[in-house]
């Protein structure tokens, strides 16, 4: 599968695509309420949790206003999974061949060097996560890749925060940021849910 006319539409819905590792079922829905809460409305459960799919079948039902999407995703098969729960969307760190072949899901798969991007757009890929934003080489490296490779757009995630990202967003070629920033992982814990609601919207109302 190419990329889907979804995936730029979710990209542009706001500036933060949110980062979501959920340890335990019953912090689904009050996490995702406090992210809508904040403004946000796309958010991407990465499937590194045990109760990862039950918790995006859970939002998916209970919070018809979210569009929920899978993380992490690394095989067709685990995009089949979070399609069967009700994503609407797979995020993958990176590109295989059988990942590009899936079909289960829209999805907006990770590059991290010009050569990946390359072959994400001889692949039908044009809208990509940039992966692990930061350490691959931040800024610099999305505005020197936007120079030869201007077709590509993305959503840079990793060591992405609210001091950084306007940075990102900056660039011609950004869309969107993604990043657990505002899904704090002790605020989870606390069950600080207006905390998170706060960190969302900061971030949507410096961003948008
Ligand atoms: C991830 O998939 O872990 C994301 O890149 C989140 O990165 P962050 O925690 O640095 O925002």
């Amino acid at each position: 599968m190419t990329t889907h006319p979804d995936i730029p539409k979710f990209m542009t819905t706001g500036p933060v695509l949110p980062v979501m590792v959920i340890p335990s079922l019953d912090q689904a829905l009050p996490l995702a309420d406090a992210l809508m809460a904040g403004g946000i409305r796309v958010l991407e459960i990465t499937l590194r949790t045990d109760c990862a799919l039950d918790a995006i079948a859970l939002i998916a039902k209970e919070r018809p206003d979210a569009i929920v999407g899978a993380g992490t995703v690394i095989t067709p098969k685990d995009a089949e999974k979070a399609a069967k729960a009700g994503a609407k969307f797979a995020v993958s760190p990176g590109l295989t061949k059988t990942l590009a072949k899936q079909d289960a899901l829209p999805l907006l798969p990770g590059v991290a060097t010009s050569s990946e991007v390359m072959r994400a757009l001889e692949w039908g890929f044009t809208h990509l996560k940039f992966f692990p934003a930061v350490p691959a080489g931040g800024v610099g490296a999305l505005k020197g890749i936007g120079g030869p490779l201007p077709q590509a757009k993305f959503c840079p995630t990793g060591g992405i925060s609210l001091s950084n990202a306007a940075d990102f967003l900056a660039l011609d070629n950004v869309l969107c940021v993604g990043g657990s920033w505002v899904a704090p992982e002790k605020a989870m814990k606390d069950g600080n849910w207006a905390e998170i609601s706060r960190l969302s919207a900061e971030a949507v109302q410096k961003f948008s």
